[in-house]
């Protein structure tokens, strides 16, 4: 694979943010050195390279309800070496949409020899584990795991710790082009083959994401990124005295890191979950508040911005949904300790532009969770491990 080199890093305090670094070559040949003048502004990350990452990466697919060729089309797009964790909040009842896609999953496992496990989110096994491992947070009033995109990647990653992977990337289950999937997981292993700090985290870019209305139209920006990157970059400028923009992955919910960062992070429940990713790099690292872990104040943390060169389809689901995502994105950046009054009042006015606030409120707070660290993993593994089998796709592993 070719790529650009980062051009351009922005610093906030112990943070480095990369500017976007667009996908060259989702091929680039055989293993050959680059020239010398080549190197300079491009990376060549060979394919051996991008397997050894492959092999250390957990690539968890949170799914709800979604039409089963699609979901098929993806799993089949998570390169080989990778294992796959599906976490699944479908319905069991009346139609047993979980059982599908179990039954999928392990047609497909079974014909491609490969590693990949489902688990349902609302398994009772699972609310025990978490609560012998002390991480009751993401449990609701019947003991079982929250409704939640979030609540289902916290899961994803605990359980990519309990099975020792070093990295875990998201991709959501209703993409409609297996190949940019594929490129997705390349582009996550591209990102952590070019970071100095084991604190990395990569963030996906499409080049395009297109709109069928009277023909395709290809659309750059969604509307809820534009909104959320914007007040992103005030929060930073107004904290660094330099005007920036280069927040571009605000949204991103095909996103990796490595598992010492995913694991010392706090994260926000649903869709708040990609921008309180980032204000809580902000505020650990970013040097304003005191820093939050040491060791990965001494590295620093690395996020890598990657532009794809598939275009990002997927399924539409109306203006009411984007404002379901927007308020809470918006909601943990207004309420972060960070976030100065002009950048409040930017959210506040976006949020009434788009009607989705009246001028007198305010964002909610979204729901708050610790970092996975503070789950005791050996507890919460002995519980999970007598389960494991029955979780795995073919034979038990
Ligand atoms: N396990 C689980 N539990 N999965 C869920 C749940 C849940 O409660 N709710 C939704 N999902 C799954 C969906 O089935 C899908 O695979 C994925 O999470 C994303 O949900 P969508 O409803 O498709 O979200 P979106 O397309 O509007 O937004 C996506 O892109 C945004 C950035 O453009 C998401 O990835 C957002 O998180 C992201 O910010
Ligand atoms: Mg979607």
């Amino acid at each position: 694979m070719r790529i650009e080199a980062p051009r351009y890093t922005e610093r906030f305090g112990a943070v480095r943010i990369n500017e976007v670094q667009k996908v060259l070559e989702l091929d680039s040949g055989r293993a050959r050195g680059l020239s010398p003048d080549e190197d300079i502004a491009v990376r060549k990350i060979e394919e051996e390279t991008l397997k050894d990452f492959e092999q250390k990466l957990a690539i968890a697919i949170p799914i709800k309800n979604e039409k089963l060729k699609l979901f098929e089309g993806v799993i089949s797009g998570v390169p080989h070496e990778c294992l796959t964790i599906v976490v699944s909040n479908s319905d069991t009842e009346k139609v047993d949409r979980f059982r599908m896609e179990k039954d999928t999953l392990k047609q497909y496992c079974h014909f491609t020899r490969r590693r990949a496990l489902i688990i349902h989110q609302k398994d009772p096994v699972v609310a025990r584990a978490l609560e012998a491992g002390g991480y009751t947070d993401l449990l609701d009033e019947d003991g079982l795991v929250r409704n939640g995109k979030a609540e289902g990647m916290l899961l994803a990653m605990m359980i990519s710790m309990m099975v020792k992977k070093e990295y875990i990337g998201f991709i959501d289950a209703d993409n409609f082009f297996p190949g940019s999937v594929w490129e997705y997981v390349r582009c996550y292993a591209a990102g952590f083959s070019m970071a100095q700090s084991p604190y990395a985290m990569v963030r996906v870019l499409w080049r395009y994401k297109p709109k069928a209305s009277a023909g395709m139209y290809f659309k750059k920006w969604g509307r809820v990124s534009e909104v959320t990157n914007k007040c992103m970059n005030s929060l930073i400028s107004v904290k660094t005295g330099f005007d920036t923009d280069i927040i571009k992955t605000g949204n991103a919910g095909e996103h990796a890191m490595s598992l010492k960062l995913a694991e010392i992070l706090p994260y926000a429940s649903g869709y708040a979950v990609e921008p309180q990713e980032l204000v809580s790099i902000f505020e650990g690292f970013g040097g304003v508040l005191p820093f939050a872990h040491q060791a990965g104040a001494k590295h620093g943390v690395e996020v890598f911005q990657i532009e794809t060169r598939n275009p990002h389809l997927h399924e539409e689901r109306g203006v009411g949904h984007l404002q379901g995502m927007l308020v809470p994105g918006l909601g943990s950046l207004f309420h972060s300790k960070l976030c100065d009054s002009d950048t409040k009042q930017m959210v506040i006015n976006e949020l009434v532009n788009q009607k989705a606030i009246r001028k007198e409120e305010e964002p909610a707070m979204p729901r708050a969770y610790r970092p996975p660290t503070s789950l005791n993993l050996k507890k919460f593994s002995t519980v999970m491990k007598e389960h494991m089998a029955s979780y795995y796709a073919i034979n038990g592993q």
